[in-house]
């Protein structure tokens, strides 16, 4: 743990800490950044701006319905799911077909991925992580549903996710009747999980719970896979990388003015650039033990790199795991980085507390 700091020194240590950061892998915006409208980023996004504000979404991505009950006809079902409405945002629930007897299940808190603006809980390549996260790890997962950007700008992702942390709370609590799934949940064993955008939310919303009396909840982690992070200086992978074919740098540039807060002009925010977190820096010593994938063929890979200095300075203990050659969102494109990517969150969840592994302890509902 960091030492206690008194918030004058804490402001000028802040300073020279950010200094530092930025001076290991940031450099200037490349000369020669070639020029792209807005247009050219909706185009890529298969977005369009309607004169209220709103946008049209025309991704070519399927969604998909829960899964509640085993489908005979589909032999790599892995899991069971379920949509739940009447809270303040719908979630969706996953559970493993088969549940170990007698033992309760870590529970995942999930936030998609999507860069803010994009996607559902329904979303095919989300639908199937948590499914695969479920079966594998095996976990109990609530996957949230929350509102999109620009409609909703950021902290709204934040609201809504930590609204499902407090809503899974009030059902350790019994407050309403429970779901059957969460029947199968440790509630002392809370991991907060997300992909790209959902790395972010996760962060932010893990720094904010730290305020709220979760009682009985435990919240013992942290996963962030490939997290969607800026900043107005750019890194050296960003520019390496500025035309991915997945997160171009000039598309996350117009990305961050739809989801920051008005007048979204700045991608040094707090909420873009984890450095610059001068409301929650303070914060940071108290999370949990928190685990870090990213891949070097993603521009976002250098975000991450930074992150896990700055936690680590702070105290906080970080496992990291890097892959050599992937792209970011490389676990929905290529099984055996999936496999890779699951393995590692496994172990990090379960190398976390006395809950020890036991296998051939199964039986189907
Ligand atoms: C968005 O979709 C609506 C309904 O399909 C359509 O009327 C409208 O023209 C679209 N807006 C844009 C900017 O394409
Ligand atoms: C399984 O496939 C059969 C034959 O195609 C079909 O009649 C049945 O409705 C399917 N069951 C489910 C649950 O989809
Ligand atoms: C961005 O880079 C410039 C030039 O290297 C530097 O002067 C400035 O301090 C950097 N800004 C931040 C926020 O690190
Ligand atoms: C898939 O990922 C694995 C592990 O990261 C890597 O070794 C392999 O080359 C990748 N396959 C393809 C086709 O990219």
């Amino acid at each position: 743990m960091a030492q206690q700091r008194n918030p004058a020194s804490a402001k000028v240590f802040n300073l020279l800490l950010f200094i530092f950061f930025f001076s290991i892998c940031l450099s200037r915006p490349a000369t020669g950044e070639e020029e792209h409208t807005w247009q050219e980023a909706f185009e890529a996004l298969g977005i369009a701006w309607n004169p209220d504000g709103t946008l049209n979404r025309t991704v070519q991505i399927p969604m998909v319905p829960p899964t509640p009950s085993i489908n005979p006809n589909d032999t790599a079902q892995v899991a069971l799911s379920t949509d739940v409405f009447g809270t303040s945002r719908p979630y969706r629930l996953y559970r493993p077909i088969n549940l170990p007897k007698n033992k309760k299940l870590p529970l995942i808190i999930y936030a998609h991925g999507g860069d803010f603006v994009l996607f559902s809980v329904s979303t095919v390549i989300f639908h199937n992580f948590c499914n695969d996260i479920a079966a594998q790890f095996p976990a109990i997962v609530v996957s949230v549903e929350y509102r999109l950007a620009p409609e909703h700008r950021l902290p709204a992702h934040y609201d809504d996710t930590l609204n499902a942390i407090f809503w899974v709370r009030d059902q350790a609590l019994r407050i309403r009747p429970r779901h059957p799934y969460l029947e199968h949940a440790d509630f002392s064993r809370v991991f907060l999980v997300g992909s790209s955008a959902g790395a972010n939310i996760a962060f932010h919303v893990a720094l904010r719970s730290l305020d709220f009396n979760l009682w009985p909840l435990k919240i013992k982690g942290l996963l962030l896979n490939q997290a969607y992070f800026g900043g107005e200086n750019r890194t050296e992978s960003e520019i390496r990388l500025k035309d991915d074919p997945y997160v171009a740098l000039y598309v996350n540039d117009v990305l961050w003015t739809l989801a920051l807060p008005l007048p979204a002009n700045n991608r040094d925010h707090e909420f873009c650039n984890p450095l610059s977190g001068g409301s929650y820096l303070g914060r940071v010593p108290r999370l949990p033990p928190v685990y870090v994938k990213a891949d070097y063929g993603d521009p976002l890979v250098d975000r991450s790199t930074v992150l896990v200095e700055m936690l680590r300075f702070y105290g906080v203990r970080v496992v990291y795991q890097y892959g050599t050659d992937g792209s970011h969102g490389i676990e929905q494109r290529n099984s055996t980085a999936a496999q890779e990517l699951y393995d590692g969150m496994k172990k990090f969840i379960y190398s976390i507390g006395e809950y020890a592994e036991t296998e051939g302890n199964y039986a189907s509902l």
